[in-house]
């Protein structure tokens, strides 16, 4: 299952999906950009070429939809973006995110005023050279490390105003709770929902299966774990018996468990990445997901 650059063929990517109300379909495996930024996401890649390598493979292999923010690096993933792709292929989808903005020690300072938001609009847009950015998160900075509730109307009714201009084609949302979601659609469709989720993280199993009824996408972050890599021994038991690393298998297990789960593993090496995109042809049978759910039960509290 682990691939190298002479054996590697197109893999099905887990298949496709298109989010709701729009013609905008993507492979179900695409690829998280904040890691080429520098240490913290913060300052130039340590590897530039490399960098840009990894995002002109990215695409080579069939992917489609990309997540970056102007605020990693700041502006660092998104230049990377613009020099290894443009001009862009017609399928790409690139998503980014609003609401922060970087202090000069890298620090994360929300930035959700209009003139904040707008700014951070513009500068997505200059930044990868894009009339109209195809889809904005708005992600919410109640809560740093989680959701937490609070009003997010007067920031989602900037970004329907700037998609309303043709600055943004579709809106989604990052770090919400279900009541941010709820209110967020009474001001604007939402295509797609990004919060922390893996499989030893599970808070939002309910949420997943009320977004895949409405065909909304979830787009879990920290899909490996982020800066805390996934470490379990079910996982690596699992990934022995199949002959696989732990990580696809945590892949694979994102997207068995909905249809609208779309993966943005974020990685700065092409190793990496090669592995990430063959996750996609991994069968899990049902025995085996029983097996790995136990992973979050030794943790938390699984919400089916
Ligand atoms: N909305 C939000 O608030 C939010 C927050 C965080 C992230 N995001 C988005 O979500 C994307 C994914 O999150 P993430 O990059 O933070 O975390 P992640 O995908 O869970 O994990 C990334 C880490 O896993 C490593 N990795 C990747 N593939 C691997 C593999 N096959 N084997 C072993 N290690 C591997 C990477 O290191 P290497 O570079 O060495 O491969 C990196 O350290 C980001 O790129 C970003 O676009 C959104």
């Amino acid at each position: 299952m682990t691939t190298n650059k002479n054996t590697m063929s197109k893999t099905t990517l887990g298949g496709q999906f298109t989010f709701p109300g729009t013609s905008s379909t993507v492979q179900r495996i695409g690829y998280g950009a904040m890691q080429l930024a520098g240490p913290g996401v913060f300052g130039p890649p340590k590897d530039h070429a490399a960098a840009l390598a990894v995002l002109r493979e990215a695409i080579a292999s069939g992917v489609n939809h990309i997540d970056t923010s102007d605020f990693y690096g700041p502006h660092v993933t998104n230049q990377l973006i613009h020099e290894a792709l443009h001009p862009y292929p017609d399928d790409l989808v690139i998503a980014t995110k609003v609401s922060a903005r970087r202090g000069k020690d890298g620090s994360w300072i929300p930035a959700f005023s209009r003139e904040e938001l707008t700014q951070a609009v513009h500068d997505n847009l200059r930044n990868l050279g894009l009339d109209v950015l195809e889809i904005v998160n708005l992600r919410s900075m109640f809560g740093i490390h989680g959701p937490a509730e609070g009003s997010i109307e007067a920031q989602l009714t900037v970004l329907a105003g700037l998609q309303q201009q043709g600055l943004i084609r579709h809106i989604g949302l990052s770090n919400v709770t279900p009541k941010q979601i709820e209110e967020g659609r009474r001001i604007a469709p939402i295509v797609c929902v990004q919060n922390f989720y893996n499989i030893a993280h599970r808070n939002d199993d309910g949420l997943i299966d009320s977004l895949a009824a409405q065909g909304v996408a979830y787009v879990p972050f920290f899909p490996l774990g982020g800066f805390t890599p996934l470490q379990s021994s079910i996982l690596s038991d699992v990934a022995n018996r199949l002959q696989v690393t732990p990580m696809q298998v945590a892949q694979a297990w994102l997207l068995h468990r909905s249809p609208n789960i779309l993966l943005i593993p974020g990685t700065s090496s092409a190793a990496h990445l090669r592995e990430n995109l063959a996750a996609g042809e991994l069968t899990l049978l049902l025995q085996t997901l029983a097996e790995l759910d136990g992973i979050a039960s030794a943790t938390t509290t699984v919400k089916h």
